[in-house]
């Protein structure tokens, strides 16, 4: 840093992007940070000309595919002539400093591998999606801050925004031929904030492709901003950490969200502050609106032109009437999107250390419903009471002693391990790894009347070794 940005924490440097195509660049040096710049340059279309007793294996082999000019011995000044750019990138300081000077008095801008302060640029740290760049730099006061925003960054820009970026590029030149000035800004407002940009998202180039097209020959981008379309998404078991960044984004976008009583707050807290928040209910047998009137509300919303959030526990598609809900929105022609969930299943199994399949206690797992319906639990107890399989019921609290006594009834040990997991992956998660005869005196004495998930078989041993997560919060 220099005493300027030292003064006001501001850094001094101005950040450009160069058109290297075709254009002479120079680097001095053969190793990592060489071969680093070389490939970024060869990206960048320039005629690299390497000067380098030895290469780094990658190096090499650009040279021998023809890739770069290699001339192999030490730098000298007279190399640096008519380049656009020059790094000076060798292990030795003396020839850096050198490298530097003869650029430098020809006015050619140098980079010195060794040393920022003496560089005239510096090359920052980049994130790529196709044609889109996002450069971090911290001015040379922290290279390896600069680093971890990067790898942060870098889990957070989705790789379909290089699509984005690109179908944007195709339709650049029409757009500024055919939409007047005054609308432009707001015709790409509404590709990136709408259907097209989420057909990208859901890897549907082609029908983005030919939505853009129609916006475009319509000329009407307010009418394609306002269709509206629903993200059926899937939030997880509750720790908002496993929320996928589709779902995150989604959340972000939607302007009306439509939520189970489960869900927990720290979820819900991360859906847009804009969008409208409609709960649904859909506590067990205290349903506040029923199933039918939930799907006509989201065709009604959608027809209206709103961005319809379903947030829905777990994964839709798990025990979640995702496929009920859906069908109405398809029948109905409006478009939707679906973003599974990490189930319970999944999640409360990982979070109490219990694997659900193992080499030898599992070949098979099998998720189930303890929910009655018409008052009967019908299911195939001869085959869930079989040896060598987990099996994981879904809302099986309340029939837990049914359950217990049918799966001894068909042939399981009294003290066959079954546990249940109270609110996984949440700071009130609740392990209790019981058996069969003992399991529900052990639940029933419990306090807490949270969400519960009923894991039977003989990897619910395991925890006692792999078991990881205990969370200290009271009730
Ligand atoms: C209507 S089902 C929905 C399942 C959800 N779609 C999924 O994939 O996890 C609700 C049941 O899921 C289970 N469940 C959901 N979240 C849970 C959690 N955090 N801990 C324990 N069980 C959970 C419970 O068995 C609960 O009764």
């Amino acid at each position: 840093m220099t005493p300027d940005s030292a003064d006001n924490g501001r850094a001094t440097t101005y950040p450009v992007a160069l058109r290297l195509a075709g254009r002479r660049v120079v680097v001095a040096g053969g190793g990592r940070i060489a071969a680093r710049r070389v490939e970024r340059l060869l990206a960048a279309g320039a005629r690299v000309v390497l000067i380098a007793p030895r290469l780094a294996p990658a190096l090499a082999e650009r040279a021998a595919a023809g890739s770069i000019e290699w001339h192999q011995r030490g730098a000298e000044d007279a190399d640096v002539r008519d380049a656009a750019l020059c790094f000076a990138a060798t292990d030795d300081v003396d020839v850096n400093t050198r490298i530097a000077a003869a650029a430098r008095a020809r006015g050619i801008p140098v980079q010195r591998a060794d040393d920022a302060e003496a560089s005239d640029f510096l090359v920052p740290a980049l994130i790529e999606r196709g044609p889109l760049q996002v450069s971090v730099s911290s001015d040379a006061s922290a290279p390896s801050l600069t680093r971890r925003l990067r790898a942060r960054l870098e889990t957070l820009v989705p790789r379909a925004y290089g699509d984005l970026a690109a179908l944007a590029g195709e339709f650049r030149g029409q757009v500024k031929t055919r939409v007047p000035r005054a609308e432009r800004a707001e015709f790409w407002n509404a590709v990136f904030d709408g259907p097209i940009a989420e057909q990208v998202f859901a890897g549907r180039i082609e029908a983005a492709r030919r939505e853009l097209q129609a916006a475009l020959a319509e000329a009407e981008p307010a009418k394609r901003a306002t269709r509206g379309e629903v993200y059926l998404v899937g939030s997880g078991p509750g720790d908002p950490d496993l929320l996928t960044f589709r779902a995150l984004r989604l959340m972000q976008r939607a302007d009306v969200v439509l939520y189970d009583s489960l869900l927990p707050a720290s979820i819900l807290e991360l859906v847009s502050p804009d969008a409208e928040r409609i709960h649904v209910g859909k506590r067990a047998s205290k349903h506040t609106l029923p199933q039918d009137q939930i799907n006509a509300l989201m065709v009604e919303l959608a027809q209206a032109g709103r961005r319809v959030l379903r947030l829905k526990g777990g994964d839709p598609f798990v025990f979640g009437r995702g496929g009920e809900e859906i069908a109405e929105l398809a029948d109905a022609g409006i478009p939707f999107q679906i973003v599974p969930g990490i189930t319970a299943a999944n999640g409360c199994a990982a979070y109490a250390g219990i694997p659900l399949t193992h080499r030898d206690y599992a070949q098979s797992v099998t998720f189930v419903t303890g929910h009655l319906k018409q008052g009967e639990l019908n299911l195939s107890w001869a085959e869930l009471a079989q040896r060598g399989q987990t099996v994981v019921f879904f809302m099986g609290r309340r029939n837990l002693d049914t359950i217990c006594a049918r799966l001894i009834e068909h042939g399981l040990p009294a003290d066959w391990p079954a546990a249940m997991v109270i609110d996984g992956t949440t700071a009130r998660q609740r392990l209790i790894a019981a058996t069969l005869s003992d399991l529900p005196a052990r639940v029933a004495a419990e306090r807490s009347t949270g969400a519960a998930l009923l894991i039977v078989g003989e990897v619910v041993r395991l925890h006692e070794r792999l078991g990881w997560f205990h969370p200290t919060a009271e009730y």
